[in-house]
């Protein structure tokens, strides 16, 4: 469930009469736990409660009281043993009038009349999986409002198909936009009276919802109209109040979806949650999945967070101005100055969704000016920073006109907050026409001509500021000059997941560079645009971006592109984990990547600390990895640089399958135990490495020929095999086809094989290497060390190779992609004594007895991260003391730290040129 649904859920309940004995597992049902747990909670066998509630391990203990006995309650829910035994998460106690509730770890509380609970749902969404940040907790009204205009959305094109026809789409979402400003401009005093968007149409409109389109296109005409031109246009007396709003928001036509009774009554309900509390940057981003077919199910869930758009917006240029506040102190000429700057800053999201970057920035700024104010003795004074100056490229149409209606509505808040209601009123109406979001392609505009260089002038007009052609490029505002920032979060689409479009926006974009920007993620694109856009005016960007482009080969094929335009990293943050609304968080690792010119001197590395927090480090240079070093780049070795065991390939059968055997084929050949032994070998490729499944191979001598043509099964195999080869379109296999019966390598340890898997989930803490016997061939799939010392195992099961890995060799999608010659060639390991490898040899053995001791638990269980066996963890973590004391005689800080050590060591082991950036020229590879 997502918090969407479950606010719904919580909210259905708390309409419902109170029933004490129900009420403890409807909660827990409305965050979404599944009938048969609530069955085995009712029966008692998971209900650890000793005061007759309901305990569940781990979660809540929660119980029903008398009357006024909610306090009491909740005390001796606290007290119990149980609660703490069963480490509860949440008490909670209530009467069915009041309800209280405490979460056990942050001590914080609620206590509220029972029907307003819902509005706390938020407080509880840990229960339902949902890692709440205090931000998630603050858009209870966002949530409620997204599902509710998700309802609306859905029954209206139940009452309309031909509104969700695709020509019909931009009318549906112009529509909406109409909607969610009449509900906000009813509970802001836009409108002269309180509730008068619902309230009219409440009294105008027909109960059986006949009218209820007609009644909201004569409102909608109203508002289109000044107040000279309504009595020529006949609008009714009724619809008079409404004020002139233009701005493009009413014109073009007042054509309404048609209401079912159900659709009439959603719409009163939506028009009585109280919009004052409407956050635009979280709403924006919310509502835009109501009218998106594929995003609707996730209701959106999947925006940027506040935090983490903070994470982009303070060491771009928030936390200098912040800075140079603190610096200017009561000075009231240095305020001043700093207010100028402020309000010429131009802030550019050229991929801005709902605008929710634009929205945090402006709201940022206006704090900022608003502080400024104070300062100087002018609180109340009117912003002098434009909406205008926020600027951005929005290929949707929705997300685009709900960007502009955000900023409206962030501006409006603003004057509220910093001014005051009567005078952000007084301003308010009509909206300006001006445009700043354009609806396009952003890797087909021009970003020049939306954001110019300073001093320079903008040349056309736009029709209106919610009806923007698709082509329009220019915009109608002087450009005053000033700073520019660029930042916002790009898509990320693989290679493979490009549409045609996209895969001519990437060749438009790099093949001026390079031959080889194919298999480049999409999101590379708007940081080679943002690079060349500062080449033509100062400025500076910073992206959130899916991490792969720091990583892998793509570091190889995009950087050289960026420096080579005379771009460095001004400051970065190493990856973390992408964290929102959605109950599913385990999706994309991201890096933010902050671009400057090449003589910024203030670098700063951000990484993510164990409680989630982060730590600023300076460097002097930030390379492509992210990491304070040289601007090296680690390509592809022939031979360990370490001069360790070497790693080979695996076995490739190129067979058309005939070499590989199930249990049951094996069985069907009918083999003497001892012709078994000769001729057949159990194979492991990466799937059953991790998980353990049995597959065997035809593994067969040249010496064991004869014996293997005794056996019609293998006959018949090999004589496919050979005919699979010499069918085969490829030359080598036409090749092999002369000895049917092998491989195409015949790799085999005499005693054993340390087996590395060439692709394995990211999900895990270490990467899943096994050790096999004489027994076992590895497929092509995986990569082996033959007959080498143990010591080499502690290497490559150790949490610093994993780092060098991932940062090296990079991802496949969300998995590691591991080769010899990048990962393992090229990975440092200092000279180690026979001591050392001794100790490794012993912490080897260590983590192979305890795997074994949890036998037959497979690779994929023993280190599935939430459930890995606390002795296999210590066995690692002892495995990853003694290696990293080998390297720098302690353990690592963190993950930036091993890479900055293994970096430091390759340099010197390859004795690359470490330096600086090259100076900023334009690369042209061709
Ligand atoms: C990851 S979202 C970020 C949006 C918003 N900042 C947020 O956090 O929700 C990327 C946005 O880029 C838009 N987009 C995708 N391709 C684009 C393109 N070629 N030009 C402009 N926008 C594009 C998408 O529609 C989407 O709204």
């Amino acid at each position: 469930m997502n918090a969407v649904e479950i606010e719904e859920a919580v909210s259905a309940l708390a309409e419902q009469p109170f029933d004490p004995e129900a009420f403890p597992y409807a909660f827990l049902e409305a965050f979404g736990n599944k009938a048969t747990t609530l069955k085995r909670l009712r029966t008692g066998g998971t209900n650890k409660s000793d005061l007759g509630g309901v305990l569940q391990t781990n979660n809540i203990h929660l119980a029903t009281c008398p009357v006024g006995a909610v306090t009491t309650t909740l005390a001796a829910l606290k007290a119990s043993p149980a609660t703490t035994r069963a480490k509860a998460k949440f008490v909670l106690a209530t009467d069915g009038i009041d309800l209280e509730a405490e979460d056990l770890l942050s001590g914080e509380t609620i206590a509220c009349a029972y029907p307003d609970f819902p509005d706390h749902f938020g407080f509880f969404l840990p229960l339902a999986g949902i890692t709440t940040v205090k931000q998630i907790r603050e858009s209870a009204f966002d949530i409620k409002a997204t599902g509710r205009l998700n309802r609306l959305y859905v029954e209206l094109l139940k009452d309309n198909p031909d509104w969700g026809a695709a020509d019909r789409r931009a009318d549906m979402n112009h529509f909406l936009a109409r909607l969610i400003f009449c509900f906000f401009a009813e509970d802001t005093d836009i409108f002269p009276v309180r509730g008068l968007f619902t309230k009219t149409i409440d009294q105008m409109s027909a109960r059986d919802a006949a009218d209820t389109h007609a009644i909201i296109g004569e409102l909608f005409r109203a508002m289109n109209l000044p107040y000279g031109q309504r009595a020529a246009a006949k609008v009714p007396r009724w619809a008079e109040a409404f004020p002139y709003v233009n701005g493009g928001l009413f014109a073009e036509g007042t054509a309404v979806p048609r209401f079912s009774k159900i659709a009439r009554t959603y719409l009163l309900h939506i028009g009585n949650l109280d919009w004052q509390k409407i956050n635009p940057d979280i709403f924006g981003s919310m509502i835009q999945a109501v009218a998106e077919d594929e995003e609707r199910g996730a209701l959106g869930m999947h925006y940027t967070s506040v935090p983490n758009i903070l994470k982009v917006l303070n060491p771009l240029f928030l936390d200098d101005l912040r800075a140079k506040l603190e610096e200017a102190g009561d000075n009231p000429r240095k305020l001043l100055n700093l207010r100028h700057r402020i309000a010429r800053i131009r802030v550019f999201d050229p991929a801005c969704g709902s605008g929710n970057f634009l929205v945090i920035a402006y709201k940022e700024l206006r704090a900022i000016e608003a502080e400024i104010n104070r300062r100087r003795g002018e609180t109340g004074r009117a912003s002098d920073i434009p909406l205008t100056n926020f600027r951005g490229i929005e290929i949707r149409d929705f997300p685009a006109e709900i960007a502009r209606l955000a900023l409206i509505i962030a501006e409006y808040q603003c004057d509220v907050l910093y001014r005051g209601q009567k005078e952000a009123l007084a301003e308010f109406l009509p909206l300006q026409k001006m445009n700043w979001i354009t609806c396009g392609n952003a890797l087909r505009l021009d970003w020049l001509k939306l954001c110019p260089p300073t001093g320079t002038v903008v040349k056309r007009y736009a029709d209106d500021l919610f009806s923007t052609p698709l082509d329009q490029t220019e915009i109608d505002f002087e450009n005053e000059g000033g700073e520019t920032y660029i930042c916002g979060n790009p898509p990320y689409i693989w290679s493979n997941d490009q549409s045609l479009e996209q895969k001519t926006d990437i060749e438009n974009v790099f093949s001026r560079y390079l031959k080889n920007w194919k298999s480049l993620n999409y999101v590379s694109c708007w940081f080679v645009r943002a690079a060349e856009y500062a080449n033509n005016t100062m400025c500076k960007s910073a992206f959130v971006s899916i991490n792969t482009i720091c990583q892998g080969t793509s570091v190889g094929t995009l950087w050289p592109v960026i420096f080579g335009l005379g771009r460095e990293i001004i400051f970065a943050h190493t990856s973390f984990k992408w964290r929102n609304l959605a109950s599913n968080n385990a999706g994309v690792t991201v890096v933010i990547v902050g671009l400057g010119d090449c003589c910024f001197s203030k670098k700063v590395i951000f990484s993510e600390d164990e409680k989630g927090g982060a730590t600023a480090k300076s460097a002097t240079f930030i390379n492509a990895y992210l990491i304070d070093g040289p601007n090296i780049l680690v390509s592809k070795s022939n031979k360990p640089i370490s001069g360790l065991a070497e790693m080979k390939f695996g076995n490739k059968p190129v067979d058309g399958g005939n070499l590989l055997l199930t249990r049951d084929e094996l069985g069907d050949i009918g083999m003497s135990f001892e012709s078994q032994k000769k001729l057949v070998k159990r194979i492991i490729g990466a799937a059953e490495l991790v998980n353990g499944a049995e597959r065997y191979c035809l593994w067969i001598d040249d010496r064991d020929l004869e014996l293997a043509d005794n056996y019609r099964g293998i006959r018949e195999r090999i004589a496919r095999v050979k005919m699979a080869r010499l069918s085969s379109r490829d030359k080598g296999a036409n090749e092999m086809a002369v000895r049917p019966h092998q491989f195409r390598e015949m790799n085999i340890g005499i005693r054993s094989t340390i087996c590395v898997p060439a692709v394995s989930s990211e999900g895990r803490e270490y990467l899943p290497i096994q050790f096999v016997s004489n027994n076992t061939v590895i497929s092509n799939r995986c990569y082996g060390i033959y007959d080498s010392e143990l010591f080499h195992f502690s290497i490559l099961v150790s949490r610093i190779h994993l780092v060098w890995i991932a940062t090296v060799c990079g991802r496949l999608e969300l998995r590691f992609s591991y080769t010899s010659s990048l990962g393992w060639n090229t990975f440092p390991i200092p000279l180690l004594t026979e001591k050392n490898k001794a100790d490794l040899t012993r912490c080897a053995e260590d983590i192979l007895l305890t795997r074994e001791a949890h036998f037959p638990a497979t690779i994929a269980d023993l280190y599935d991260p939430d459930t890995m066996p606390a002795d296999l963890r210590a066995a690692h973590d002892r495995n990853d003391e003694v290696l990293e004391r080998i390297y720098i005689g302690r353990r690592f800080k963190n993950d930036t730290e091993r890479l900055e050590k293994l970096f430091e060591m390759f340099t010197q082991m390859t004795q690359a040129k470490a330096g600086p950036a090259k100076p900023p020229q334009r690369l042209d590879m061709h």
